[in-house]
């Protein structure tokens, strides 16, 4: 059964009706520019062919009502208790069980964004459309059925896909007219201050702008954005993922203390953010902090550089030329960044021992996925060794599949 059908079905099942509609957003790869979105650089993501799908129906009421295949019974909000869960404070839990404070916060940012006149919030930017004619609020009531085949905790943004599919929904079903960055704007903001993970906006950019056969160039700061073909069907070439089964999460523990690190960098630096430095500026930096904010540092400062490469390489010379960037963003995120883990390692080394064009851990680290560019007759050498080294480290075996660069949020039904 396809994951549409999945939404589909649970949503019949409980509400015994059929949805208004079925929305759909993907999930991510990134192709190189890790713990950069943060440090208003640059990334270079695109969204894959997995995507989560969210059956949705206005119902009259003025509740939302969300049910999901990967949680047992059904979590339901007034509209207007939501502001009384959201923000979640720091280094708490949400009041809201987990998984559905990701749509219960896309939500709740949708009507701060847009201006609930119930909320007091005041409108911003929306307030001729917050409102029908009559004066009734368009935040109704709706029933929500997620499911997904984006893998969870495997570092490709199920969350971000969770928030695209929901933010889309309720974007048409309001009738609110937001455009995608705006929208990934409410995804990030609902998985900050709902779901309580201090992340940046890549991922949440990444599947609204998703495209297919092309990376997503996006300067972080500006949140501009540039399509940028990949080439890598024409070349012969396979993004294969080497998902370590390792499980990360990112509203505790290390990506906190990452991100924590940057900011003494810059302000060390006298800069408002990484972004404002260049490799010329690290010897300097190397003498106003101390040696593990260096290197920290060094790597964001180094990686803003890669992902200009790496778009230069790939629009000047094709995705063979690609290969050592990769590489090179994974050296700095193993010894510099300190993110990645023995698996993510004998991954990529691994797929590199076996003619891989370039490899390299994705996503947030600490466990999840990497990533390695393959000629496609090389893909099941490569599979096969990664699948035999896991197994002689005595690993648990890992979940390998390739993916495409695809399209971003859809309707689908
Ligand atoms: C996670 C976060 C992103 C980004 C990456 C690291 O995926 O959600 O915002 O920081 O980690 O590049």
């Amino acid at each position: 059964m396809t994951a549409a059908d999945a939404a589909r079905d649970l949503f019949v099942a409980a509400h015994d009706r059929r949805p208004d509609g079925i929305w759909s957003a993907p999930g991510r790869v990134n192709l190189i520019g890790e713990h950069t979105d943060y440090n208003e650089g640059f990334v270079l993501p695109f969204a894959i062919q997995h995507r989560t799908y969210a059956a949705v129906a206005l119902t009259g009421t003025d509740e939302i009502r969300v049910r999901s295949t990967f949680a047992e019974g059904e979590v339901k909000a007034h509209i207007s208790d939501l502001d009384g869960f959201f923000p979640t404070p720091a280094g708490q839990v949400p009041a809201v069980p987990e998984w559905s404070a990701y749509v219960l916060g896309v939500a709740w940012a949708l009507r701060m964004r847009a201006g609930d006149p119930s909320t007091g919030s005041g409108a911003q930017g929306l307030s001729s459309t917050a409102q029908d004619p009559d004066g009734a609020t368009r935040f109704r009531g709706v029933d929500i059925a997620i499911a997904s085949d984006v893998p969870v905790g495997a570092g490709l943004s199920s969350s971000a896909a969770i928030e695209g599919a929901v933010a889309s929904a309720l974007n048409d079903l309001w009738e609110l007219g937001l455009d995608p960055v705006t929208l990934a704007q409410i995804g990030r903001r609902a998985e900050n201050e709902a779901v309580g993970a201090p992340t940046g906006i890549m991922d949440q950019m990444s599947s609204m702008l998703g495209q297919p056969d092309a990376a997503t160039f996006i300067d972080c700061r500006s949140l501009q954005t540039r399509s940028i073909p990949t080439g890598f069907h024409d070349a012969g070439l396979e993004v294969l993922v080497i998902d370590t089964q390792v499980k990360h999460a990112h509203a505790t523990g290390g990506y906190g203390e990452r991100r924590a690190s940057c900011e003494l960098g810059a302000k060390l630096l006298g800069i408002r953010s990484l972004r404002d430095a260049s490799v010329a500026d690290l010897p300097r930096a190397a003498e106003v902090m101390d040696e593990v904010t260096f290197r920290r540092v060094r790597h964001i400062v180094t990686e803003n550089q890669r992902v200009l490469d790496t778009v230069e390489a790939l629009t000047q010379r094709g995705p063979r030329a690609i290969g050592d960037l990769l590489v090179a963003s994974h050296v700095s995120m193993r010894d510099d960044f300190e993110i990645s883990s023995v698996e993510l390692d004998v991954a990529v080394d691994t797929a590199l021992a076996n003619s891989a064009v370039g490899a390299r851990m994705t996503g947030g680290g600490f466990g999840g996925a990497a990533i390695a560019l393959v000629a496609h007759a090389d893909l099941q050498r490569v599979s096969d060794a990664v699948i035999a080294a896991f197994a002689q480290a005595g690993f648990a075996t890992p979940h390998l599949f390739t993916v495409e660069p695809s399209e971003g949020p859809r309707r689908d039904a």
